[in-house]
C-alpha cells in the first residue's frame, strides 16, 4: 500500500478504481446499467435478454456433420419403440429408442405412439410427425422401414419392457438376446440405461432422429402456423404449470390459494398428501414446488420483462389462479382464445401439445416455470435453431430467498442476480448429450 502515499500514483489508482467501478456499474450485464439517455428519457432498465452471455449450447459437431460410421451390412432384427404419456414424453422415448436400435444394429420400425382411448383421430406417430421426412433425415444413421417383410408382418413383436427394470442396465446384455431370438421386438425405453457405453454412431443416430428429423405433419403444421400468425408480435411464450394435478403431484402446500383452487387440488390428490411443517420447508427449498402465476409474474418483473409484453400461454385451460399473472401482464393470449371453436373442439391432447410446442420453438422468447419434457425439448430445438432467449425460472432460488426472509427490493435484487447468472452461463437451458457448451 506504499504507493498510496505517493501523490501522483494515488490519483492514478483512484482514477483506475473509479473506471473499474464505472465499468462494473454501467456494463450491460449489470443490473444498475442504464443508458446515458435515461437521464433525459424515463428510466428503463434493460431486460434479462440484453445481458451478455458467456456460454451457449449448440448441437455438437460430431453428429451435426453427419454419420461417420457406415451401417453394418447385416441387421440383427426389427425394433419397434412403444411410447406412452404426453407428446414430449413419447418423443423423448422415441429418441432413446432410436439410439438403442442403432446400438443393437437393428432396423427401426415406425414407433407406436399411445393414443387415448376416447380419441378418434388415430394419432399414432404418423398423425403428429411427418413420416417420410423422418425416414429421409435419418438415412445413413439408422435403417428404418415403413412396412415389415411379409414373413414377420403377421406376428406381434415380442415385448421387452425396459421401463420396469430397476437400476442401471445395459441394452446389449439384456435386450440383444431377445432380438436375436425373436427377430422382431418392441421396447419401452428406460431412463436408467448405460448411455455412456454407447458408441458414437448410436448417439449420433439418437441426436439426428430427435433434433433434425422430426417435423409436424403438413396439416398439423398448417394449423400451428395459423395460430402463430394470430399471436401479436413480438411475443414471449410462457409455459406455466399450475394445474391441480401438477400441484397435487408436487406434494407442496399452498395455503394462500382461493377455496376453489384448494378444492381442485384436494380432488386431484388421491393418496398423495402434501408435506407439512419442516419437511414442507425442506421440500420447497429444494425447488420442488411449482411457481404460482402470481410468483411467476413477480419474477418476470424482476427480469425487467415489461408488463405490456405479448405473452402466449403455452398451457392447457386448467390453470389455477391465473389472475395472479393476468392482473399484471395484461396482454396474454391462449390457443383457445385464438383458434375458432369448432376447430379447437376437434383437437385433443397430442395435437394441442403439438401447437404449444410449435409456437414455443418459434417465439421470440421462451420462459418456463418448470423443467419438464416439453421444456427440455423446446429448449433443445430453440438452441438447434439458434434462438437463445430461453430461460427456466428458478423455483429453488425463489424458495430459498423467500425463506431467508428477503422481501421487496432485496428479494428482487437477489432474484435478478440468480437468474442473470444462469442466463450468462447458459445454465437456464443446459442441454445434455446432443448439445455442447460453446464459449462466446
Ligand atoms: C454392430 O456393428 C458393428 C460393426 O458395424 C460392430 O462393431 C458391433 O459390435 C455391432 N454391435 C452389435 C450389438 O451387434
Ligand atoms: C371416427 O372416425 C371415423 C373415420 O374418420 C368415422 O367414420 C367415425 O364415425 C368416427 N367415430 C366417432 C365416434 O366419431
Ligand atoms: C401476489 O401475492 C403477494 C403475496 O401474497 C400479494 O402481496 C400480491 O398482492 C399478489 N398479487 C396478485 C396480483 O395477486
Amino acid at each position: 500500500m506504499a504507493v498510496l502515499s505517493v501523490k501522483p500514483m494515488f490519483s492514478v489508482v483512484v482514477v483506475t478504481l473509479s473506471l473499474i467501478l464505472a465499468v462494473l456499474l454501467f456494463s450491460p450485464s449489470s443490473p444498475f446499467y442504464q443508458s446515458p439517455l435515461s437521464l433525459t428519457l424515463p428510466a428503463r432498465k434493460l431486460d434479462i435478454w440484453s445481458v451478455g452471455r458467456m456460454v451457449e449450447w449448440r448441437p455438437c459437431k460430431w453428429w451435426l456433420q453427419g454419420h461417420l460410421t457406415a451401417l453394418p451390412s447385416k441387421s440383427n432384427g426389427f425394433i419397434r419403440v412403444d411410447c406412452y404419456g404426453g407428446l414430449n414424453q413419447m418423443r423423448r422415448d422415441l429418441c432413446d429408442g432410436v439410439g438403442i436400435a442403432r446400438l443393437l444394429n437393428a432396423t427401426l420400425v415406425l414407433p407406436k405412439f399411445e393414443v387415448a382411448a376416447y380419441w378418434n383421430e388415430s394419432s399414432g406417430f404418423a398423425d403428429v410427425f411427418d413420416v417420410d421426412y423422418f425416414i429421409k433425415r435419418v438415412n445413413g444413421f439408422i435403417r428404418v422401414v415403413k412396412d415389415l417383410p411379409s414373413e414377420i408382418a403377421s406376428k406381434e413383436p415380442f415385448h421387452v419392457d425396459c421401463s420396469k427394470r430397476k437400476g442401471q442396465f445395459d441394452y446389449i446384455e439384456s435386450v440383444l438376446p431377445f432380438l436375436l431370438e425373436h427377430h422382431y421386438i418392441s421396447i419401452t425405453p428406460a431412463m436408467s440405461q448405460r448411455r455412456d457405453r454407447y458408441p458414437q454412431y448410436a448417439k449420433a443416430a439418437l441426436c439426428q432422429a430427435c433434433y433434425s428429423a422430426l417435423r409436424l405433419t403438413k396439416s398439423l403444421e398448417k394449423k400451428a402456423s395459423e395460430l402463430l400468425d394470430a399471436i401479436p408480435k413480438p411475443f414471449l411464450s410462457l409455459h406455466l404449470r399450475f394445474e391441480p394435478d401438477m400441484v397435487a403431484y408436487s406434494q407442496c402446500e399452498y395455503p394462500y390459494l382461493s377455496p376453489p383452487s384448494i378444492q381442485a387440488i384436494k380432488a386431484a390428490q388421491g393418496d398423495r398428501k402434501p408435506w407439512t411443517g419442516e419437511l414442507a420447508q425442506i421440500w420447497r427449498k429444494r425447488g420442488k414446488c411449482p411457481l404460482t402465476p402470481n410468483e411467476t409474474a413477480f419474477i418476470l418483473q424482476v427480469l425487467s420483462i415489461p408488463t405490456n409484453t405479448n405473452i402466449y400461454l403455452a398451457a392447457g385451460d386448467g390453470l389455477m389462479e391465473i389472475e395472479g399473472l393476468t392482473s399484471i401482464y395484461t396482454s396474454v393470449v391462449t390457443k383457445s382464445s385464438l383458434i375458432s371453436g369448432e376447430d379447437f373442439k376437434s383437437m385433443h391432447g397430442n395435437t394441442k401439445a403439438a401447437l404449444d410446442y410449435y409456437v414455443s420453438i418459434n417465439s421470440d422468447s421462451y420462459v418456463a416455470t418448470y423443467f419438464g419434457n416439453m421444456d427440455k425439448m423446446v429448449a433443445a430445438m430453440r438452441a438447434y435453431n439458434g434462438l437463445y432467449k430461453t430461460l427456466f425460472l428458478s423455483r429453488r432460488a425463489f424458495a430459498e430467498l423467500t425463506s431467508q426472509g428477503l422481501r421487496g427490493k432485496e428479494l428482487m435484487h437477489a432474484l435478478w442476480k440468480a437468474h442473470k447468472d444462469d442466463f450468462v452461463m447458459g445454465k437456464g437451458s443446459a442441454l445434455p448429450d446432443c448439445f455442447c457448451e460453446f464459449k462466446l
